[in-house]
């Protein structure tokens, strides 16, 4: 499963791409806005800037939602850098725009998917990924993992080709319930990646050894 974190802020997506297990970085609009970054070049920027420090796929979300207008924006994004993956709302338009994405060579990632038909039809399209929005759907009061298991199971048994990238995490227990039913990518804020270090065993445990240890000197 890859790991792909899920922020526009360039300080954690360092220190994810420093621990050695990032595969690629998810940004959307409110991401891009909660760092500050205004007007159409600084955007440009911002993304360039992320793809220059980590080697894997980085989604770039379209604010188009007419299929000509998420053409032009998406070809723009997709000249930024070879990595970056234009993400593409689940609309009529953003399905149709996902098509021709994919016949003219651009990789996409369709974008707020909240069941498993919508997963079918971004399939249908050639999307590289889907990303069904876990922590959103548990808020609601459903099990969000429950969705992307479904996805996994439909796509392995029709042989569709899209990857499975779990979004909107809230936990690292997100990230292993998703690992546990087939995700092939989670995307996740830092502290959720960080979680996963972190079992008070383990520090009781480390901080006996360091202690024995100093009877070895
Ligand atoms: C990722 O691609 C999504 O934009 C993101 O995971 C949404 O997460 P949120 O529900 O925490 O906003």
């Amino acid at each position: 499963m890859k790991f792909f974190i899920d922020t526009a802020n360039l300080d954690q997506i360092k220190e994810a791409n420093e621990l050695g297990i990032l595969d690629g970085v998810t940004t959307n609009p409110s991401l891009m806005a909660k760092e500050g970054i205004k007007g159409h070049d600084a955007v440009m920027k911002h993304y360039k800037d992320i793809c220059e420090m980590v080697d894997g796929d980085i989604s770039a979300e379209v604010v188009s939602t007419e299929f000509n207008d998420i053409i032009e924006e998406g070809k723009k994004l997709a000249a930024i850098h070879p990595n970056i993956v234009v993400k593409v709302p689940m609309i009529k338009d953003g399905v149709k725009a996902i098509k021709w994405f994919t016949d003219n060579g651009i990789k996409t990632n369709c974008t707020l998917v909240f069941n498993a038909g919508q997963a079918i039809l971004c399939a249908k399209a050639g999307a590289k990924y889907v990303s069904p929005f876990v922590g959103r759907i548990d808020d609601t009061g459903w099990d969000g993992v429950q969705l992307v298991e479904q996805i996994v199971h439909i796509y392995n048994i029709q042989g569709l080709k899209t990857q499975v990238l779990a979004a909107s995490m809230r936990n690292s227990n997100h990230i292993v319930r998703c690992a546990e039913v087939g995700a092939h990518v989670v995307t996740s804020p830092l502290d959720a990646i960080l979680g996963l270090l972190k079992h008070p065993l383990t520090d009781s445990g480390l901080a006996k050894f360091l202690d024995d240890a100093k009877k070895l000197q």
